[in-house]
């Protein structure tokens, strides 16, 4: 049996930074509060809390002497006024990328401009960037709920709309979408904020499903991008979601030839080698046949 590991497997930049920035303020004796998950990751998470961690919903829930963690996928106008109404300390892990989605629509709708979010509308993301327009947005997660706000939008092109994507949306999807705008309006201001981290891993892991008898994909239940990952490779062969190596389908996979391995941006490097180390024992003689995917295509 043949693995391949696909390179752009387990944590982005953003996800990264959030949790340096936690461990950051661990490391300096810090009561800290993150406001949410950090990350999609259920071990990740068990691993924080036994440091003493705690997840609020809201900053009314954070004790005066802590500090609050914004998460990469970053929090509407109104929970920093809130947070700053509280005057506790907070450190913002906002996704750099994130934040540049947060300045695109609140210049757009202080222009009295139409927002146009491709995404999952009950997303954090979203729900921040949502929180960054303060004239109409719209939210659609695919071509046909597109279609639904277009018929109940003006179509003159002086009302033309600023469309921004969700970090984490399908790029097939994005495509398909800005098609039917392009017909509607011929000066849409399109923002192609799909993050390039969440592109290259997207497109990876479709060339790597295409050759590949099965595929793993290792990340939380809960976390878009790794269902987006799941989707994408569905599509070519037969996948497996996995949190953790125990939840490994090893009898799906006897008799497989090649098998692909990718993870989503909030899947800790220690969890993929787990994955790994347990299919090498499985697999006589894997260490011959692990591969890291080192071409397109590959
Ligand atoms: Fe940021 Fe991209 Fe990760 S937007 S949080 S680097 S997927």
């Amino acid at each position: 049996m043949k693995i391949i590991v696909a390179r752009s497997a387990g944590f982005c930049f953003g996800v990264n930074r959030a949790i340096e920035m936690v461990n950051g303020l661990l490391g300096k004796g810090k009561k800290v509060c993150t406001l949410g998950p950090i990350i999609h990751n259920p071990q990740t998470l068990a691993q924080l809390e036994a440091r003493g961690v705690k997840i609020v919903e809201s900053p009314d829930e954070v004790p005066p002497d802590a500090t609050i963690v914004i998460r990469s996928h970053g929090v509407p106008n109104t929970v920093q006024d809130a947070i700053l109404a509280r005057k506790i300390d907070c450190v913002d892990a906002t996704c750099p990328f994130v934040a540049k989605i947060h300045k695109i629509v609140s210049n757009a709708a202080s222009e009295g401009r139409t927002v146009l979010i491709a995404g999952d509308c009950s997303h954090p993301e979203v729900q921040g960037i949502k929180g960054h327009c303060s004239g109409n947005c719209y939210v659609f997660k695919n071509a046909e709920e597109l279609r639904n706000i277009l018929q109940n939008i003006p179509h003159d092109n002086k009302n033309a709309p600023c469309v921004v994507a969700q970090t984490t949306f399908s790029v097939s999807e994005w495509e398909n979408c800005l098609k039917i705008i392009k017909r509607v309006y011929t000066n849409a201001t399109i923002f192609d904020t799909i993050c390039n981290a969440t592109a290259m891993r997207q497109s990876e892991a479709a060339s790597l499903s295409r050759c590949c008898d099965a595929m793993i994909v290792i990340g939380g239940r809960q976390s878009s991008n790794t269902a987006k990952l799941r989707d994408v490779c569905g599509k070519n062969c037969n996948t497996y979601l996995i949190e953790t190596a125990d939840e490994l389908p090893l009898a799906a996979l006897k008799g497989a030839e090649c098998i692909g391995i990718t993870a989503g941006a909030s899947t800790p490097a220690s969890i993929i080698k787990e994955v790994l180390d347990t299919m090498s024992e499985i697999n006589e003689g894997a260490g011959q046949n692990l591969t890291e995917n080192n071409a397109e295509g590959n």
